[in-house]
């Protein structure tokens, strides 16, 4: 069975007091939640430790918003696995389309993070998407399969136990517009498709696939009933507490 995983991305916003405020008043929000769902935030850097001692004893899961491919050195401005180990950080983004898009990370680079990040025991979250212009040149299951082929290039079968995938089209991040729950679901389902090519399908069956992209407390029932649809990934509406809050608490309909 799969599990299912809410997860705020909370990208460059919120200093460290107002995000452990954030977080110790989530924990209040969702104790009653379901015991099946995972929530998960995703602060910047500097917030982790703060969120990590505000969540303590909760159900919430700690992630980072990015890591370095390297165990350490000469790196100057970069964050490794280890530090965010020390910290007791459980999952980490990797590909996020504004790494892709903004700092320009290739699908190699993200390879070399995700392989990291699994031999260092850390859960990577791999984030995959296509553009407006791909998805109107009709390359939307073209430029998913590359990025899934591509970004889980040898890693083994075992360790795809501990790989997430968020599948956030980029014209629907940040912008207001989400996917509907149908395409969305039709997407997801070929790239479902794409790790059963990969790993077979019962393996293919077990991974998680968030669907990220303007996620709000009332798009977020539509897309969790769909099959093939087992969380979300979600910027803006993670911001607020009470939208988020909701979107944890969703209902299948
Ligand atoms: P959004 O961001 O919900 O603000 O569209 C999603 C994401 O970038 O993960």
């Amino acid at each position: 069975m799969r599990k299912y995983l809410m997860a705020g991305n909370w990208k460059m916003n919120l200093v460290p007091s107002e995000a452990k405020k954030f977080a110790e008043d989530l924990v209040k929000s969702i104790k009653d939640l379901d015991k099946d769902v995972e929530v998960m935030i995703c602060p910047s850097f500097v917030c982790l430790p703060a969120v990590k001692e505000a969540i303590k004893g909760s159900i919430i899961k700690l992630g980072a918003q990015n890591m370095n491919e390297n165990e350490k050195g000469a790196f100057t401005g970069e964050i490794s696995a280890d530090m965010l180990l020390d910290i007791g950080v459980e999952y980490v983004l990797l590909g996020h389309s504004e790494r892709r898009h903004i700092y320009k990370e290739t699908d190699q680079l993200i390879n070399k993070k995700v392989k990291y990040a699994l031999a260092k025991g850390l859960k990577p979250v791999l984030c995959i998407g296509e553009l407006l212009e791909e998805r109107e040149a009709g390359k939307t299951d073209e430029v998913n399969r590359r990025q899934l082929v591509e970004g889980l290039k040898d890693v083994s079968a075992n360790d795809m136990a501990n790989v997430v995938i968020a599948y956030e089209p980029v014209w629907a991040i940040g912008t207001g517009k989400v996917a509907t729950p149908e395409i969305a679901e039709e997407t997801q389902a070929n790239c479902r498709k794409v790790l059963s090519d990969l790993y077979g399908q019962t393996i293919a069956n077990n991974v998680t696939i968030q669907y990220g992209g303007s996620v709000t407390d009332t798009s977020v029932d539509g897309l969790m009933s769909q099959k093939n649809i087992d969380g979300a990934l979600v910027g803006g509406a993670s911001l607020k507490l009470d939208a988020f809050t909701r979107i944890a608490k969703f209902n299948k309909v």
